[in-house]
């Protein structure tokens, strides 16, 4: 099965206008990918570019209400067309703003159940020294313990915490081994159609030298990547190692 590769770059709390101006001059043709955006909220409404599609990096799972500083789904849905897709249990949202795997459950639910259209990348991964597997079932069966997984509306991001922002990537036969398990959880619960059609997206320190080494793993459908999208040289070079595979 052909999976569309996905590249989804993750600004984090950083990036600038000149920086959102210069991704809305790029035009990212490799048509083997689709690119994504997640910059901070306040610039989403900034992209003009048709070969680009943004996503957020956190709202909150009720429609509205008095959560002074939030984002509620409603406001999503109201982002549209532009908004895209919506991130979901980032292990920094997890460690630095206590965001338990039911509230992450939650979020996933009241996204896919509202009627913004709005697509998720839903995060896992283990810290150092954890044991990956157990991590991953208790992180991956949680999200979905309401509803079975539509490979159209999610994207599952393994990122071992211990990669991120470190420069620690992980090695190939630990993604490749995490992207089978993942694969393997969602075909023992809901079948071998939906495991086969599901994009497993690797992220944690990706960038230029290593990109088109983890991108030849199989299993791997594209990358989550935080530091090196913030040079749009390096992310665009990124993108182009799909055409090298
Ligand atoms: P990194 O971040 O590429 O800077 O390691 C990845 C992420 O946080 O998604």
């Amino acid at each position: 099965m052909v999976r569309q590769k996905i590249i989804a770059g993750n600004w984090k709390m950083n990036g600038n206008k000149e920086l959102v101006d210069a991704f809305n001059r790029k035009k990212f043709t490799n048509t083997s990918a689709t690119v994504i955006i997640l910059p901070p909220a306040p610039y989403i409404q900034l992209f003009t570019n048709n070969t680009i599609e943004i996503g957020i990096q956190n709202f909150h799972p009720n429609a509205n209400g008095a959560l002074t500083g939030e984002v509620g789904i409603q406001n999503l849905q109201d982002l549209r067309p532009t908004l895209k897709w919506a991130l979901i249990g980032h292990s920094e949202r997890r460690t630095l703003f206590n965001e338990t795997d039911t509230f992450l459950q939650e979020k996933l639910n009241s996204l896919l159940t509202s009627t913004s259209e709005i697509s998720a990348i839903i995060c896992c991964g283990e810290e150092e020294g954890q044991d990956r597997k157990q991590v991953l079932k208790r992180q991956i069966m949680s999200y979905f313990s309401y509803q079975e997984p539509d490979p159209l509306r999610i994207v599952i991001a393994y990122e071992p915490v211990w990669a991120i922002g470190t420069g620690k990537v992980a090695t190939p036969s630990i993604v490749q081994e995490a992207h089978q398990y993942i694969r393997s959880l969602i075909k023992d619960s809901f079948g071998s159609e939906i495991a086969d059609e599901m994009r497993i997206i690797y992220g944690g320190s990706v960038n230029v030298s290593n990109s088109s080494i983890i991108l030849a793993i199989d299993g791997v459908d594209g990358f989550l990547i935080g530091g090196a999208s913030l040079n749009i040289d390096d992310f665009s070079t990124i993108i182009d190692s799909i055409h090298m595979l």
